[in-house]
C-alpha cells in the first residue's frame, strides 16, 4: 500500500505539472483529492486494516493528501498570476513606435478658390450673397434683355425644367447674372455685391467646358460709376489672384444686358503665350465677361438710368486654378479623382 501511495503521489504531481488553466486545475482536484479519488478510497479502506498497518498507512496517506493540497494551492496562485501578467505581456505597448497617420480631409480646389475670390472682393467692400440654381426664364433671360427668340439665347444652351412656357418657364440658370435682377429688385443703390454659385449648360464637355461649373457674379450700382471703375476693380482683382506679372487683356464683347460689354483674358500660364491645349492655342484664357449695366435693365427694376449707372461681371471660377496651376482639363474638378484632389 505504501508503494501504491507513492505512485499515486508522483502521478498526481506529474499531471499537475501539465495543468494550464483553472478549469484543468479543478478537474485535477476532483480526480486526485475528490470523493471518488484513489486517495480517498485508500483512506476509507484503512479502517479494515490491522492497527499497525493502519497507523503507518494513515500517516502516509494523510501526508500525501496535505502535500497534494499545498501543491494545489501553489498551482492556483501561479495560474492566477499568469492570468494577470499574460495579457500585460502580450499587449505590451511599444511607445517608441510612430503613430498611425490619420487621413486628413481637405477643401475641394473649387471651394478653396471660391473662398479666395470672395475674400478679394470682400476687401473691396462687396457683400456676398447667393441665389437659386433653379431660375425663372424671366430672371435668366427676359429681364436681362434676352426676350423669347432673341438670338443671344444661343449663347446659353439651356437645361429646361419646363419648356415652352415663356417667362414662367423654369430652367437651371445658365449663368449667375439673374441675381443682378433679384438684387436690384430688392435693394436700392448703392449696391456692391458678388454672387458665387453654380451655373449649368446643355453642352458637350471638353477640356475647358463642363455642363456644370461655378461663376462669381459681381454688381456695383451707384451714381457716377464708369467703365474706369470696372477696369480698376477687375485689374485689381486679377493682380490679387494672379500676381503683378500676369498679363491682363480687355477686349470688346457683346452681352445683351451690358453696354458696352467687355471680356477679360489672362495670359496663359501653361505655355506663357506660345499656345497650348489649355488656351486653345491662342495664348490667352478668357476668365470673365463684364460691362456697364444696360440702361434698359436698370429701368426694368425701377432704377433711373439717368441718375444711376453700374457695372457687372461674371467670372468663370474653375478657369482660375486651371490658369494658376496649369490644369489642362476642367473635367478633373468633377471627376472625384483623389490623385488630383490631394494636390491642393
Ligand atoms: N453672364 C455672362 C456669361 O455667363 C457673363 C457676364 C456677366 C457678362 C455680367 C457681362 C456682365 O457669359
Amino acid at each position: 500500500m505504501l508503494e501504491q501511495l507513492k505512485d499515486l503521489h508522483t502521478q498526481a504531481l506529474d499531471e499537475l505539472n501539465k495543468v494550464n488553466n483553472p478549469r484543468e486545475l479543478e478537474l485535477w482536484r476532483v480526480r486526485h483529492l475528490g470523493k471518488k479519488s484513489s486517495l480517498t478510497k485508500i483512506l476509507r479502506s484503512l479502517a479494515a486494516l490491522p492497527l499497525e498497518e493502519r497507523r503507518k498507512g494513515g500517516a502516509q496517506a494523510n501526508e500525501i493528501k496535505r502535500a497534494l493540497e499545498s501543491s494545489l494551492e501553489e498551482k492556483e496562485k501561479l495560474l492566477q498570476e499568469a492570468l494577470l501578467t499574460s495579457p500585460l505581456e502580450s499587449q505590451r505597448l511599444d511607445i517608441t513606435l510612430p503613430g498611425r497617420p490619420l487621413p486628413a480631409g481637405r477643401l475641394h480646389p473649387t471651394t478653396q478658390i471660391l473662398k479666395e475670390i470672395c475674400d478679394v472682393f470682400k476687401n473691396m467692400g462687396f457683400q456676398v450673397i447667393e441665389g437659386p440654381d433653379v431660375e425663372w426664364d424671366y430672371y435668366n433671360f427676359e429681364a436681362l434683355n434676352i426676350p423669347q427668340h432673341h438670338p443671344a439665347r444661343d449663347m446659353f444652351a439651356t437645361l429646361w425644367i419646363d419648356a415652352g412656357m415663356g417667362e414662367k418657364a423654369r430652367l437651371l440658370r445658365t449663368h449667375t447674372s439673374p441675381m443682378q435682377i433679384r438684387l436690384m429688385e430688392r435693394e436700392r443703390p448703392p449696391i456692391r455685391a458678388i454672387v458665387p454659385g453654380r451655373a449649368y449648360r446643355y453642352e458637350a464637355t471638353d477640356a475647358t467646358h463642363e455642363s456644370m461649373f461655378y461663376q462669381v457674379e459681381g454688381l456695383a450700382v451707384d451714381k457716377g460709376i464708369t467703365l474706369a471703375d470696372l477696369k480698376g476693380t477687375l485689374f485689381d482683382f486679377c493682380r490679387c489672384i494672379f500676381g503683378e506679372e500676369r498679363e491682363v487683356r480687355f477686349r470688346c464683347d457683346y452681352f445683351p444686358f451690358v453696354e458696352p460689354g467687355v471680356e477679360v483674358a489672362i495670359g496663359c500660364s501653361a505655355c506663357d503665350g506660345a499656345g497650348c491645349r489649355l488656351c486653345g492655342y491662342s495664348g490667352w484664357i478668357e476668365i470673365l465677361g463684364a460691362g456697364m449695366v444696360h440702361p434698359d435693365v436698370l429701368a426694368r427694376v425701377d432704377i433711373d438710368p439717368k441718375l444711376y449707372s453700374g457695372f457687372a461681371f461674371g467670372l468663370g471660377v474653375e478657369r482660375i486654378p486651371m490658369l494658376r496651376y496649369g490644369i489642362d482639363d476642367i473635367r478633373l474638378f468633377y471627376s472625384n479623382d483623389l490623385r488630383f484632389l490631394r494636390q491642393f
